[in-house]
């Protein structure tokens, strides 16, 4: 694997951009996405699997939004850790499936493929870094949280 030294914020800059230029021809998506980028400091990355993660978690937030609604891509640092956080206003994760998502190929969409969390966790894993989700009837956050590396 091939790790670079880039600014997250830089890179999500990017990675926003390139999904903008993708969602101007799936005109069926009407939702917006909002940036606050808090400044982070550098840590390794790889620069493809990071935007991956940040694109199934975006997609995810999205197709569970109707309308109208506004997706949160925020990073700030906390406890001298860099925490990406991606938050929807969808309809939240019922409790009952909350411990499948995750499990390649669990998917409650028609037309859902259940790679997109299993991808995200495996990226973050090679990242050393957490998923934290909290949900509820207001949206759903998830939280990657990049450890330390001492
Ligand atoms: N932001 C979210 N809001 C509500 N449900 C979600 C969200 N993200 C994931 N899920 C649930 O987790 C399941 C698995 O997601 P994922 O692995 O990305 O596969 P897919 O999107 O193809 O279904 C989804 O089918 C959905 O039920
Ligand atoms: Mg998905």
């Amino acid at each position: 694997m091939k790790y670079l030294m880039r600014w997250l914020r830089d890179y999500l800059t990017n990675a926003f951009l390139y999904y903008i230029e993708k969602r101007m021809f799936c005109s069926s998506i009407d939702n917006y996405i909002n940036l606050k980028l808090k400044k982070i400091f550098m840590f390794l990355m790889d620069e493809k699997e990071i935007r991956q993660l940040i694109i199934n978690l975006v997609r995810n937030g999205l197709e569970a939004m109707t309308s109208g609604k506004f997706l949160t891509i925020s990073t700030y640092i906390d406890n001298d850790e860099v925490v990406l956080t991606v938050q929807d206003r969808g309809n939240g994760i019922p409790a009952e499936i909350l411990d499948k998502i995750g499990t390649p190929f669990f998917t409650t969409k028609d037309n859902g493929t259940g790679l997109g969390l299993a991808t995200c966790y495996s990226i973050a894993n090679r990242h050393n870094a957490s998923i934290k989700i909290d949900t509820g009837t207001e949206g759903t956050t998830f939280h990657v949280r990049f450890r330390k590396v001492v």
